[in-house]
């Protein structure tokens, strides 16, 4: 250690607000800049395709906040991250003045977005097991993943909620609904934090906020939206994520919000993020959207400017590189901005250094890697997770099938594919500019069925088309094998990608819902041989084709179902497992129905001419193999005061011949408020497995605090009156219906309570 530093900060048993405030006493203004910065390892560290000590020595010579995407590179083995990982924090103990370790981020929505490490279903198709505790253990399995490389922050949950479809990202979410997408995420964070973050994952929140909500579904677009739709619809996740979840990171959006970007947005970032909510976290810009407030939005009239701005409002981490926030000691000296504001953006980035305990612990042990990638057990949580995930969306009682079928024809572009089962954020989709490989094993479709069938079963396959050619020349295959077989299975969609290469994906935006291509007309000729047609759907958002409503004897709604998934698609089609997903998301009947949610308010739904504004499928909608029956509601107590609590119970049976779950839903709508309240907003759910004849007591517990909502003049408050209490298996499909009365209206100055409990 060089003399002029003082080590009190390098002491484990010192309280971490002192070791803080001991560094930062000890930073020149440059080694602070540093901090609030960061470096992407392909583009400032490496040369020729190595990494580079003489780019170390340029770029790191200060120390640096965050490293950008070890893993999330193409070609780079988990054994290859964790060195080079390592190699980076070794240069940073070693070499400079202050010894402060990295921060290393990755992507991790679905698992970890890097070569060999298991790729669970996309986020909407996760979301449809309606399953926390699913989302959490996931989660765990990531944080494992991600330290053993050397990783201290995921960016991950997306939390944004759905709102049109069109939007490329859809399959990112967790759907449409505030409650469901703040439940699941909430137990993604806990899952890949864990309890102590000495050997946990910082979650970052992301796009806070309103991403989803831009105009037309186009990414980046302006958001127009009420500041009390704003609060109660799109930021209310995130608000009980960071009051419930500590989240240690929250990601900005890269839109505006009525002319304001969030990267600017003192409001958002400051006050109402860290003031109002009590996050104590990082923020940390999404890629490039610093600068982008100078060459994009136009609010800032250099680099420089865009820097003092981002900064002030609350940045903390400019990310994937430093532009703007290495202007900012030009700022300083020219009183643009004063070292308070640094000084703050760099005592938290130290704070959570401190907490992810990386000055004791800056090396991992590249032994241990290969070990956690994607073992065994990793694969059977990958195929339960596909497996719920899987929504029966129409069965005319074709599914399931026998594993002795004599002939099936498997059709569809997406029927022999390995590479569509991925969202946007596992490895082979989001590199796919790089035409890299499969990233792991990975099960297609149609080698999911050859698994699961009977020896003697024929099966035939032909693509039929493209997913999105005009080419129709492989059209007469497809109807010779159809003729064929007794049962033909229909694997169309989407694929997913990033900008130009996917269908679906960031920057993958579209202005209609139908299939793709010349699908829809494959559909139509396979349907016209007169066999029973499954369709498996495999896509990042709702697709919209009446004929396939209309006609299909079956139809799946699969996801991108990830590694397992050709597996997980057999098990449900021949009645291995038995469907449980839930949409999460409303199925339009047709495109011009947009925006279409179940969470609307009473004066959303006119019927257009020639079309009803009732949607395909809506939110919450699934079927199973099983009949599940509904008993004997109670709410107790009938009348409440606002600060107390109301308990829901009911009864489920399982009428059917075979075990399966189901999802139960509670919905609660305000029958008169002094503001217009949405016709029903889900207050809680839960899954369930039930044996045949089996059946379950269910007890939601309502605290009154969650029928809140924002009164005229902006104040949260419960009011009193008369609510509904709808139990449903869907949103539409509504099995018990019951009433409670709240006996006053009280203000709440600080939102504490979000979740409902259930037994
Ligand atoms: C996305 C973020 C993501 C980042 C880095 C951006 O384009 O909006 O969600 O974390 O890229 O991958």
């Amino acid at each position: 250690m060089k003399k002029d530093v003082k080590a009190i900060y390098l002491n484990p048993n010192v309280d971490v607000e002192l070791r803080v405030a001991d560094l930062l006493s000890q930073m020149t203004i440059d080694e602070k800049i540093a901090q609030i910065g960061s470096v992407y390892l392909k583009t400032d560290l490496f040369e020729k395709g190595k990494l580079s000590y003489s780019k170390m020595k340029k770029f790191l010579k200060n120390g640096i906040g965050h490293i950008s995407r070890i893993i999330g590179n193409p070609g780079i083995e988990p054994k290859t991250a964790a060195q080079i990982a390592n190699k980076i924090q070794e240069f940073l103990v070693n070499e400079t003045r202050l010894k402060i370790p990295a921060i290393i981020h990755e992507e991790c929505l679905a698992g970890i977005m890097g070569l060999r490490f298991t790729a669970f279903p996309q986020a909407i198709g996760l979301s449809s097991s309606w399953n926390p505790d699913l989302i959490n253990k996931i989660a765990g399995v990531i944080r494992v993943q991600m330290r053993s490389i050397g990783a201290h922050q995921g960016l991950s949950p997306v939390v944004d909620v759905l709102r049109d479809p069109r939007w490329g990202r859809t399959e990112e979410t967790y759907g449409e609904d505030p409650y469901l997408t703040s439940c699941l995420g909430l137990a993604y964070v806990r899952g890949l934090q864990g309890d102590n973050l000495k050997n946990g994952v910082i979650a970052t929140l992301k796009h806070f906020g309103g991403h989803s909500f831009s105009e037309g579904g186009r990414n980046l677009a302006p958001v127009n939206v009420g500041l009390r739709t704003f609060r109660e619809e799109f930021l209310f996740p995130f608000e009980a994520i960071v009051k419930e979840g500590k989240v240690k990171s929250v990601m900005n959006s890269y839109c505006e919000v009525d002319g304001i970007p969030a990267a600017v947005s003192k409001e958002l970032l400051t006050d109402l993020l860290r003031e109002e909510w009590g996050f104590d976290g990082i923020v940390v810009s999404d890629y490039s959207s610093v600068i982008m407030l100078n060459n994009f939005h136009h609010v800032a009239k250099d680099e420089k400017s865009a820097g003092c701005l981002a900064l002030k409002a609350g940045i903390d981490i400019e990310l994937p590189n430093t532009h703007c926030f290495n202007k900012i000691k030009e700022a300083l000296e020219e009183g643009a901005i004063s070292e308070r504001i640094i000084d703050l953006a760099v005592s938290r980035v130290l704070k959570i250094k401190f907490l992810l305990g990386l000055f004791e612990n800056p090396y991992v042990d590249v032994k241990g890697v290969s070990k956690v990638c994607d073992p065994n057990e990793n694969r059977v949580l990958a195929r339960e997770a596909a497996q719920q995930s899987i929504i029966l969306l129409k069965n005319d009682g074709v599914l399931p099938l026998k594993k002795n079928i004599k002939t099936l024809a498997v059709i569809g572009p997406n029927a022999d594919s390995t590479r569509n089962l991925f969202g946007d954020y596992h490895y082979t989709a989001h590199l796919a500019r790089y035409n890299v490989e499969d990233s792991v094993r990975v099960v297609s479709i149609l080698n999911g069925i050859k698994n699961k069938v009977s020896s003697k079963t024929k099966v035939y396959f032909a693509k039929g088309c493209e997913l999105d050619s005009y080419d129709k020349n492989g059209f007469k295959e497809a109807i010779d094998i159809a003729r064929k077989a007794d049962a033909i299975i229909l694997a169309i969609g989407e694929r997913s990608g990033l900008f130009g290469y996917g269908i679906s994906g960031e920057g993958c935006d579209r202005t209609n819902l139908n299939l793709p291509g010349v699908q829809e007309e494959l559909l139509k000729e396979i349907i016209a041989v007169g066999k029973p047609v499954i369709v498996v759907l495999i896509n990042g958002r709702p697709i919209t084709s009446k004929f396939m409503v209309e006609n299909a004897d079956a139809i799946l709604e699969a996801w991108y179902p990830g590694e397992e998934g050709g597996n997980a698609i057999a098990d449900v089609i021949f009645g291995d497992y038995n469907p449980g997903g839930k949409l999460t998301v409303t199925f339009p009947l047709e495109i011009g129905q947009i925006p279409i949610h179940y969470r609307r308010k009473p004066s959303s739904y006119r019927n257009y001419i020639g079309v009803e504004t009732k949607p395909a499928f809506p939110f919450g909608h699934g079927l199973s193999y099983a009949k599940f029956e509904y008993s004997n509601l109670e709410i107790k107590p009938k009348q409440a005061s606002p600060d107390g609590k109301i308990e829901i119970s009911f009864v489920v049976k399982n009428e059917g011949k075979i075990k399966g779950d189901e999802v139960v839903q509670l919905y609660i709508s305000d029958e008169v408020g002094s503001v217009t309240r949405p016709v029903k907003e889900l207050k809680g759910f839960k899954r369930i497995t039930l044996k045949p004849k089996e059946k379950k007591k269910i007890i939601f517990n309502l605290d009154c605090e969650e029928l809140a909502f924002y009164d005229k003049n902006m104040e949260l408050i419960i009011e009193e009156g008369s609510f509904k209490v709808e139990i449903g298996s869907s949103s539409e499909d509504i099995r018990l219906k019951g009433t409670f009365y709240v006996t006053g209206t009280r203000k709440i100055s600080k939102r504490s309570v979000f979740f409902t409990t259930s037994i």
